[in-house]
């Protein structure tokens, strides 16, 4: 497990530390991967299971949400992409997932 390592080379361990996940999770991606990060069936991964943070590296997790998942409703939420999220934001939530906990 790398999760020591920050999948965005851009963000600082304090800028990535004073993201609050729970909003930002709780508007951007609560409606595709459920409020507690359990899931929608037919549509957003179940990203705090347990089988599923055992499956993805954290650089995986964080491409993912960065560029988005061709093919599906999932877009690119990075800013390079044209999203919202600064690469702080989006290790932030790579590191909430990690935890298995959306909150700070
Ligand atoms: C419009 C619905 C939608 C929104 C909003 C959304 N996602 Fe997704 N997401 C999806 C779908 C659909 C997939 C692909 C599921 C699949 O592979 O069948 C996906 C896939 C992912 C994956 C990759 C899963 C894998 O296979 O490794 C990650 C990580 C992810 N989303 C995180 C997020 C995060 C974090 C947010 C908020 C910034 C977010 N998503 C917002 C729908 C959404």
């Amino acid at each position: 497990m790398v999760s020591g390592t920050a999948p965005a080379a851009e963000a600082t361990a304090d800028e990535i530390a004073h993201v609050e996940v729970a909003p930002l999770y709780a508007q951007d991606c609560a409606a595709c991967h459920g409020a507690n990060g359990q899931g929608v069936p037919n549509l957003g991964t179940a990203l705090l299971s347990t089988a599923y943070r055992a499956r993805r590296v954290d650089s995986t997790i964080a491409h993912a949400i960065a560029d988005g998942v061709p093919g599906k409703a999932m877009i690119g939420f990075g800013k390079v992409r044209g999203g919202p999220l600064t690469p702080a934001q989006i290790s932030a939530l790579v590191a909430a997932i990690r935890r298995g906990r959306l909150t700070n």
